[in-house]
């Protein structure tokens, strides 16, 4: 038996239960998803300064219940960010970009002194990559040049025809990567001209993985 019923009311604990670990009243790195949507209705709670964005969408949503958006030009650091992820392990290295925002989610945890994960178990991976395909964002004139680099490196990317980011660019899905190595493969992939960025979050990490299990809440920090 599960205390839950839906994956939404899983990503709605995980979203309540990381409210314990963000900062009140400063500014806050905010992902982007279904389950950070959980979070962002949550936020009024913490009477927060401000917010920095890692999309458009999730910056309507801020603005929407009244919190302040600010560039992150105008931004030192960050306390907190608090995002979703499609995969993540126990070594807190996460696949995202599903919601194709990983560049400006990868740049906005750059800045936070902690990265908090929400997810529900259905997230949790022993191997990254086996089942969600890893989203690079790439440079469009670079598209068939970087999927051929991609193939050489044993992956099968598909294009996500009709997606184009925040910035401008378009996503290659690769499918059947050996993920064995997270932090060599986000670098590889990375120096791969024409990519921005690719969604494995390896260099920089979750501090802490907030899991909604069918037992409840578990909270889980790198092995
Ligand atoms: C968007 C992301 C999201 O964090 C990831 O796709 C998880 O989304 P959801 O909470 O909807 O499952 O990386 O680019």
């Amino acid at each position: 038996m599960s205390l839950y019923t839906t994956q939404d009311e899983k990503k709605k604990a995980a979203a309540e239960a990381a409210l314990k670990h963000l900062p009140r009243g400063g500014i806050l790195g905010v992902g982007t998803g279904s389950t950070v949507n959980f979070l962002i209705d949550l936020l009024p709670q913490l009477q927060l300064e401000a917010a920095v964005a890692s999309s458009t969408a999730t910056a309507e949503r801020l603005q929407k219940l009244g919190i302040e958006v600010i560039d992150m030009n105008h931004v030192g650091g960050l306390d907190a960010y608090v995002d979703g992820a499609d995969e993540i392990d126990r070594h807190m290295h996460m696949i995202k970009g599903g919601g194709a925002a990983l560049t400006r989610e990868k740049i906005v945890a750059s800045i936070a002194k902690k990265f908090v994960c929400i997810v529900d178990d259905s997230k949790w991976v022993g191997q990254l990559g086996r089942e969600f395909p890893l989203p690079v964002e790439v440079i469009p004139m670079a598209r068939s040049a970087v999927a051929r680099k991609l193939v050489a490196l044993g992956g099968d990317p598909v294009y996500r025809e009709g997606v184009v980011t925040d910035n401008g660019n378009v996503i290659l899905d690769v499918f059947n990567l050996n993920i064995l190595d997270a932090l060599e493969i986000e670098k590889t992939i990375n120096n791969i001209p024409g990519v921005v960025t690719n969604g494995i979050f390896a260099l920089n990490k979750a501090d802490i993985a907030i899991v909604a299990t069918d037992n409840g809440i578990e909270e889980r920090i790198a092995e």
